[in-house]
């Protein structure tokens, strides 16, 4: 893999719609390493979707599973790990980012997160009278936390290629 990265893991961190999925599974195979997604492994260990985890234990419930499962894949590295958008909020996961690897924000403009959170239904936290609103008030309260990260990638709504590039670029 590429010298900033040092055969450490890459972890893609930002809102929902931010591209974590797509361009972390680009990323992988450019580098040779495993993609692995948080929220499909949490989905495995439970036998249940995020939504329904949401659903019958609650956010808090969700969180600690996240952590859990979170720590396991880091420990298992080095990989790309793109997270559900609320993993990097939590103190205790951006520690165990710290130590295992490199954060990369994927940020992006309200209209293009919304353009691509809005085709596919399945986000619990967007499940309000006004979901746009409501990513709205998620980018006020998340991007400074993002903003931590130790790289920032802009995720445009461009060709994930043109995204895949800025990523590459940033690890040189
Ligand atoms: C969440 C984002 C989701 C998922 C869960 C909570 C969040 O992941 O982990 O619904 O808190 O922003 P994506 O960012 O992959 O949609």
């Amino acid at each position: 893999a590429l010298a900033g990265l040092a055969g450490r893991n890459l972890i893609l961190v930002g809102l929902m719609g931010a591209g974590k999925t797509a361009i972390g599974k680009l990323v992988a195979n450019t580098l040779n390493l495993p993609y692995i997604d948080t929220d499909q492994e949490i989905e495995t260990a439970a036998r249940m979707t995020v939504s329904e985890l949401f659903t019958r234990y609650g956010e808090p419930e969700f969180r600690a599973l996240e952590t859990r499962v979170f720590e396991r894949i880091l420990a298992e590295g080095p990989a790309v790990v793109s997270t559900g958008g609320g993993a990097f909020i939590n103190p205790v996961n951006r520690e165990l980012i710290a130590r295992s690897g490199l954060s990369m924000w994927l940020k992006a403009d309200l209209e293009t997160l919304w353009d691509r959170v809005k085709r596919r239904q399945t986000r619990p936290l967007l499940k309000t009278e006004n979901p746009k609103q409501t990513l709205k008030e998620l980018m006020d309260k998340r991007y400074p936390v993002y903003a931590e990260a130790e790289l920032t990638v802009w995720s445009r709504n461009v060709r994930k290629e043109t995204v895949m590039r800025d990523v590459l670029k940033a690890l040189a």
